[in-house]
């Protein structure tokens, strides 16, 4: 800037007119560009100088004598500004791109030799190169284990992650996560970028990068969903299982789950006596005896005991396995649940006890009394005490009694089935039906025009009367009565049972069956209590009298009432003075 300062002190004395020739560069170049360079170079200029030009100058002034007071002349050299040309050698600031540099756009930019292919030349024949890119010329991409600008850094992925090779990002290979890819896809998730969702079941693991899966032990099938098949347990199914009498194996452990009634290992063992069940774990309740079946724990009895548990004798009058012996002890002896033996009553021996102590008839201690049943109807007379026991059909003290209406049989305990108010035989209980009733139980009624015991009697009534079935008595119709409804109300009645009294007059005739008057000729009304109309006469009125010379006609018979001195029957009665 001193030379700066200097040409400037100079320039003062140039004429303005030069000044748009001073030190400016012929470029517009930023100075302040640190890559632009700068020198400075000398030229010449033709300039016009200014200078004092000497000239002779005479002029008056006075003279020392007062009569010449301005004739005296002198001389002087005077100076006047003149112009001249000359050269004159300047110098000049010269600003160019410094070397390596090129002038692009009023800037200086590097120059690399070689272009920078994917990258910026920053500087001479330097090329700063993208993030991805390397080599002199930025042309060649990163390799796999490169990235950055310059493939200057190392990728970092692991398990064979490609790296962006740009960012270095690492992309991981399916089955991997994590920023470097040094983990493998979290538990239950697979494949790319772990997305996949494991289907294993049953605890199998599941293969971070295909998704198959490990059955864990005792599991099989393509997802692990199934138990080993029968048979078969452990690791991939492959062991074989060892339970015997129906055991079954642990898909996992291949440990025997035995039935009921088995135990050991291998369910080998039978249950020891009085246990059953799983694992032989339950104890027998069995009474008296009876067995336990040792898979159910079900009850087998010994003889003469029943019930869930054997807990029950025998019901009376069975006995034996299963109480399905029948008892043949006779006389009211008891017999012996378990051999079904009998106990006699007192009086009675043998082996069913039907041997009588005492001979036929005969009771007491010493078989000194008579008995006092009635014999025909008495299966037993007691060979101690005399009691009497009867045959079906009766009863009483003494065996004389039959049933009370409506039981029937075995001491009389069983009750008749008959309906209709029937009895039943004492013995059998067979229906005896009541009159108007058939049929084995007499529920239907006799048939129309039978009536009686079975129905076996004929009704008599007549005409159109109704009989009973119980009695065959007639319900007459009305007009009718008699026993068999075969005879005419008398005259004089009429209606249901004759009861009701004709009330027709004048030897009006009444109708039996509804009362209605037929009357005589001559008279007429509900109970031929009017005379027929003048005029008119005969059976219901319906003659017209045919009289001259009369007054009116007979009501009955049609005769003509003559006037005085008329006569004849009819029309053509004469006068009597004619005769
Ligand atoms: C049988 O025994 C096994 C092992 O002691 C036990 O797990 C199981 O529950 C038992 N089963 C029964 C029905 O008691
Ligand atoms: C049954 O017999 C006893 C004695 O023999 C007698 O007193 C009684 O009247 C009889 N009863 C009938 C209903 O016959
Ligand atoms: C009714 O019928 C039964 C059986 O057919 C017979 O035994 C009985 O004697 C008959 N009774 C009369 C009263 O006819
Ligand atoms: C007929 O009259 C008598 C006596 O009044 C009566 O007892 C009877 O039931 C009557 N009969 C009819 C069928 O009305």
């Amino acid at each position: 800037m001193a030379a700066s300062s200097f040409l400037w002190h100079y320039a003062t004395i140039l004429l303005a007119v030069m000044y748009c020739f001073l030190p400016r560069s012929t470029s517009s170049l930023n100075l302040e560009d640190p890559n632009v360079c700068s020198h400075w170079e000398s030229y010449s200029v033709t300039v016009q100088e200014s200078y004092a030009h000497p000239f002779d100058q005479i002029y008056y002034t006075s003279c020392s004598d007062i009569l010449n007071w301005f004739k005296c002349t002198r001389h002087r050299v005077s100076y006047r500004t003149a112009y001249r040309r000359g050269e004159k050698t300047m110098y000049r600031r010269k600003s160019q791109c410094c070397p390596g540099f090129y002038e692009s756009r009023e800037m200086c930019v590097p120059h690399c030799a070689e272009k920078c292919v994917h990258g910026r030349c920053v500087a001479p024949s330097t090329c700063q190169c993208e993030p991805g890119w390397g080599g002199p010329d930025c042309s060649s991409a990163c390799d796999s284990n490169h990235w950055g600008p310059h493939c200057s850094n190392r990728c970092q992925c692991q398990n064979s992650a490609l790296c962006n090779p740009i960012t270095g990002a690492c992309i991981c290979q399916p089955g991997y996560r994590g920023w470097r890819c040094e983990e493998v896809c979290e538990a239950g998730t697979y494949g790319n970028g772990c997305q996949q969702k494991c289907l294993c079941q049953n605890g199998a693991a599941c293969h971070h990068v295909t998704g198959e899966c490990k059955c864990s032990p005792g599991y099989t099938g393509a997802f692990c969903e199934d138990l080993c098949p029968p048979g078969k347990h452990g690791q991939q199914c492959e062991e074989r299982c060892p339970c015997q009498n129906g055991g079954v194996c642990h898909h996992v452990t291949g440990e025997c789950s035995c039935p009921a009634g088995w135990m050991g290992t291998v369910c080998g063992q039978p249950c020891p006596e009085g246990r059953f069940g799983r694992n032989c774990s339950q104890e027998c309740q069995c009474h008296n005896g009876g067995m336990c079946v040792s898979s159910s724990g079900q009850c087998l009895c010994s003889p003469g005991y029943t019930g869930e548990r054997c807990q029950e004798e025998c019901p009376v009058g069975t006995f034996g396995v299963s109480c399905r012996q029948t008892c043949r002890c006779e006389n009211g002896a008891k017999c012996y649940h378990i051999s079904g033996a009998c106990l006699c009553e007192p009086g009675y021996t043998g082996e069913m006890c039907e041997v009588r102590l005492c001979p036929e008839g005969h009771y007491g201690l010493k078989c000194d009394k008579r008995c006092p049943c009635h014999a025909e109807n008495t299966r037993s007379c007691h060979p101690m005490s005399g009691e009497c026991s009867c045959q079906p059909g009766w009863s009483g003290t003494y065996c004389n009694e039959t049933c009370t209406p409506g039981f029937f049989g075995e001491s009389c305990q069983q009750v008749c089935q008959c309906q209709n108010g029937a009895d039943c035989h004492s013995v059998t209980g067979e229906c005896i039906c009541a009159p108007g009733f058939k049929g084995s139980d007499c529920s239907t009624a006799c048939p129309s025009g039978t009536h009686g015991i079975n129905c076996s009697a004929t009704c008599g009534c007549k005409n159109g009367a109704q009989c009973s079935s119980v009695d065959g008595a007639c319900s007459c119709k009305a007009g009718w009565h008699g026993v068999h409804c075969s005879i005419n109300c008398p005259s004089g009645t009429w209606g249901l049972g004759c009861n009701l009294t004709c009330m027709c007059g004048n030897g009006g005739a009444c109708n039996a069956l509804n009362g209605q008057c037929t009357c005589a000729p001559g008279w007429r009304g509900e109970r031929c209590d009017l005379h027929c109309q003048d005029g008119t006469y005969g059976m219901d009125c319906r003659e017209r009298c045919d009289c001259s010379h009369a007054d009116g006609c007979h009501p009955s018979t049609g005769y003509c009432r003559c006037l005085a001195g008329w006569t004849g029957p009819y029309l053509h009665s004469i006068l009597m003075s004619d005769l």
